[in-house]
Formats: structure tokens, C-alpha cells, sequence
């Protein structure tokens, strides 16, 4: 899927962990004891720490290579490979989580947000992060362009 490939999957584990640990002791009573799953859950990172405290856990992710990383780090852990635009899942769970932009990598935005709500139970919570127009404006060289009444964004990493 993309840039989700095998070859970015090693890289993407080591340069990408530091966010699912925070955002980890940030929600961690949030999932305790609770059935969750891990929507768009990349290498496993957030699951590995999660899968401590939780009653179960899931996950799930559009990339197979990805997929396949997080199952070599958490073995016992049912990982798959869907896109959440597609998910139908039996099971329903207290809390779904999709973190780090995950949310904007979406092309259909009302149909996940719609299989994420059909998944969860009753008083059960969706807990996401998304990159927004307010919080890019605050990022080091990311410039925003204004396309077809949407925004791009540019980043860059060198500066001249
Ligand atoms: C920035 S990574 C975040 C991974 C993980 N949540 C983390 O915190 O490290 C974005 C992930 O979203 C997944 N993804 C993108 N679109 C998706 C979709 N429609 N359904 C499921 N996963 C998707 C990608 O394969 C990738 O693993």
C-alpha cells in the first residue's frame, strides 16, 4: 500500500516510535481492562505497550507489510489487513483507537468514521488524533496551500 511497503516498514518502526508511547501513558486508563481495537495500527507500536493492560486488543491496517512487522513484534495479537473504508468487523468494541494522522490518510472519511462507529459498543469511545489546518500553521517549514477549497501542505526537511 504506497509508501507503507516492506522497505519503509523497518525505518518507519525506528524513526516513528517515540509517538505511541506518548500518546500510550497519555490514554493508558482510558483503555485498561477494555476491549480495544487498533485501527490503522502501522508496525504494532502502541499495541505492544497496550496489549499489557487491556483486556484484549486488536488491530488492524490497510498495509500487509506492515501488518506483517507488527505481527512479528506481538505474535499472539490479532492483526489484519483491511482498510477501515471496508472494515465489518463481528466484534464490538469499548474503545477503537487510530492514532498518529492515521485519520488523514483516509480517502473516504464518512465511511470509516461510519465502520468505526458500527464497531464500537453503545457507550463505547473512538479516540484519534488528525492533523489539522490550526496545528500545521504551528510546524517548522510546512507551508500550506490552498487547492480546490481544501489545503496541501508542503513540508520540507532541508532548508537552503
Ligand atoms: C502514520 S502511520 C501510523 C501508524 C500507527 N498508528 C502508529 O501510531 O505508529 C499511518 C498508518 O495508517 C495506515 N492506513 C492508511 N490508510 C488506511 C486505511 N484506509 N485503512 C487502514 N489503515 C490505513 C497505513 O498503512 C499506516 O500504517
Amino acid at each position: 500500500m504506497g509508501i507503507y511497503n516492506e522497505k519503509f516498514a523497518n525505518f518507519y518502526d525506528k524513526g516513528w516510535n517515540n509517538f505511541p508511547v506518548k500518546v500510550f501513558s497519555f490514554f493508558k486508563n482510558e483503555i485498561k481492562n477494555k476491549n480495544v481495537c487498533d485501527v490503522a495500527c502501522g508496525t504494532g507500536n502502541f499495541i505492544k505497550l497496550a496489549k499489557k493492560i487491556t483486556k484484549s486488543i486488536c488491530g488492524i491496517d490497510a498495509s500487509k507489510d506492515f501488518i506483517k512487522y507488527a505481527q512479528k513484534v506481538n505474535p499472539k495479537i490479532n492483526l489484519r489487513v483491511i482498510n477501515v473504508e471496508n472494515w465489518k468487523d463481528k466484534n464490538k468494541y469499548d474503545v477503537v483507537v487510530c492514532f498518529y494522522d492515521s485519520v488523514n490518510h483516509f480517502n473516504d472519511w464518512e465511511r470509516a468514521f461510519k465502520n468505526i462507529y458500527q464497531s464500537l459498543k453503545e457507550d463505547g469511545k473512538f479516540i484519534f488524533d488528525v492533523n489539522s489546518v490550526y496545528g500545521l500553521k504551528d510546524w517548522r517549514n510546512t507551508f500550506l496551500n490552498k487547492i480546490n477549497g481544501g489545503y496541501i501542505y508542503e513540508r520540507r526537511s532541508f532548508v537552503g
